[in-house]
């Protein structure tokens, strides 16, 4: 006799889809990790990274610490976001702090916001709007002195020159800028060092070798130039309104107590190299990719011409200037300065459908980020014109400029304002011929810059501009 039939109902298993392994990029070696790599090509290898792993991929910096490159967009933003305010800042920064001590770019949590408050009034539209003569007549004086047929060199000029603009703004009542200047004689030297120390193993430091010898004695004059200064105005009581003024007025909302020289000298190093490193290198490279694209200077040309005939640039006229702002977009894209933006975990944390234990830095590349081509299509070419309403698909869920989340750039509408300002004014008055030869390259120090860009200044022929009152 048949059995009869039953039927049961059979529930599957609930089985929890474990996320895939996080590799490690080929190539590590026992002791040093991938310095080699890194210093051999620190852009090239980052980059390389894309191509071959996926959404996260481990490198090793330091023995025993693992750094995880975050690749996928998505996650770079909850990195940067959701988990902003339980992260902290991570090994660049702290390699950046070993020049500038405690700042905001180096604090997070609670300190991070007192002092990210205390900065930002010098940043508010009110005035942006008042700096944009300045910057224009700061661009005019610097432009005076480039002689037609001259060999410029136009990193060095345009790090001069945004020095000068923060300078006479944001300092514009007390930090006199031979001050500044001296600070800018040794900032190369710190930050070629900074560069150098992100990627080596920390014992690297200590060794007696010449280029440490070097960071050290250029790091000391830095700071000891900027101390003297704070000091020199606190000693004359004199309240001028600037950043600087203010923040010898505004107590620790820490402490209660007034900010230290220390505190303050830090604090007003930190402007200085997150606001003149990052903008010379984007007004060097647009200048560069304008004189190799007379099509895309000649539609700037007729733009400015069009909106503002034969007067200077106002900051009234900055939001109708459409291709300029596209033309500094698509700058921002293909030549970022980023190139290791860290973060590092405190507790166990979820990154997408991972989990990173305590103590794991974390780490993104703006430089690469942008030059993806599944996220850029084309991404070498130089085209303003990707920035478009219409332009698909829009790229720009990817497009991470001035970062994203609590530590987003304090700078960066005084940034594009002053780019935006300084184009204008430059193209105008001159042509800047690119130089011959093979494209120049990008190198990445603490930032990513032209590794040399040297271009003869002409004369710009009819109709002449105004220059500014
Ligand atoms: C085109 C030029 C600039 C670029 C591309 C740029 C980019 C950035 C980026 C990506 C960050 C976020 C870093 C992070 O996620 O930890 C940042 C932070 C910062 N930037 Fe800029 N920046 C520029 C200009 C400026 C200027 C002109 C200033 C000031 C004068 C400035 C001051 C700062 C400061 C103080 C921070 C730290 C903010 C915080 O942690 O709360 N930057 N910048």
């Amino acid at each position: 006799m048949e059995r009869p039939r039953t039927i049961r109902k059979v529930t599957p298993p609930v089985t929890l889809v474990a996320p895939p392994p996080i590799p490690r990029a080929a190539g590590s070696l026992p002791v040093l990790g991938h310095a080699v790599q890194l210093m051999r090509d620190n852009l090239g290898f980052i980059a390389s990274l894309r191509a071959r792993y996926g959404p996260l991929v481990e490198i090793r910096l330091q023995p025993g610490i693992r750094t995880l490159v975050v690749q996928d967009p998505d996650l770079i933003r909850t990195m940067l976001t959701d988990l902003g305010p339980s992260l902290d800042k991570g090994r660049f920064f702290e390699k950046m702090g070993q020049l500038l001590g405690d700042s905001v770019v180096t604090a997070s949590g609670r300190p991070h916001v007192h002092r990210r408050r205390r900065l930002q009034p010098a940043f508010a539209r009110p005035e942006i709007a008042r700096y944009v003569a300045v910057m224009r007549r700061r661009t005019d004086t610097a432009v005076d002195r480039w002689r037609p047929g001259r060999r410029l060199d136009v990193h060095r000029a345009m790090a001069d020159l945004s020095l000068d603009m923060l300078v006479r703004t944001v300092f514009s009542g007390s930090l006199d800028d031979e001050a500044f200047r001296r600070v800018r004689e040794n900032l190369s030297t710190v930050m070629r060092g900074v560069g150098l120390r992100v990627v080596l193993p920390d014992w690297a430091e200590r060794l007696p070798l010449p280029h440490n010898r070097r960071f050290e004695a250029a790091r000391a004059a830095v700071r000891t130039t900027v101390t003297r200064a704070v000091a020199d105005l606190e000693a004359t009581g004199h309240d001028t309104g600037d950043m600087l003024s203010l923040m010898l007025r505004s107590p620790d909302e820490e402490t209660g107590r007034p900010l230290t020289g220390d505190q303050i000298a830090s604090e007003i190093l930190t402007l200085a190299v997150a606001g003149t490193e990052t903008t010379a290198s984007v007004l060097s490279w647009a200048l560069y990719e304008l004189a190799r694209h007379p099509d895309a200077e000649a539609r700037l040309l007729a733009e400015l011409r069009q909106a503002l005939g034969e007067r200077p640039v106002a900051f009234e006229d900055l939001p109708r200037l459409a291709y300029l702002r596209r033309v500094v977009d698509e700058v921002l894209r293909l030549h970022h300065t980023g190139w290791l933006v860290t973060r590092r975990t405190v507790t166990e944390t979820s990154l997408g459908p991972w989990t990173v234990p305590a103590g794991t830095e974390l780490a993104y590349c703006q430089h690469a980020l942008h030059r993806d081509p599944a996220l850029f299509p084309h991404p070498l070419r130089f085209d303003p014109d990707r920035w478009l309403d219409s332009a698909q698909p829009s790229p720009s869920h990817a497009f991470l400029p001035f970062g994203a989340g609590k530590h987003k750039c304090v700078g960066d509408r005084f940034a594009v304002t002053e780019v935006m300002t300084a184009l204008a004014t430059i193209v105008r008055r001159v042509r800047l011929e690119p130089p011959r030869g093979r494209p120049v390259r990008p190198v990445a120090q603490a930032t990513v810059r032209p590794r040399s860009l040297v271009m003869t200044v002409r004369r710009r022929a009819a109709p002449p501009v105004r220059p500014a009152a």
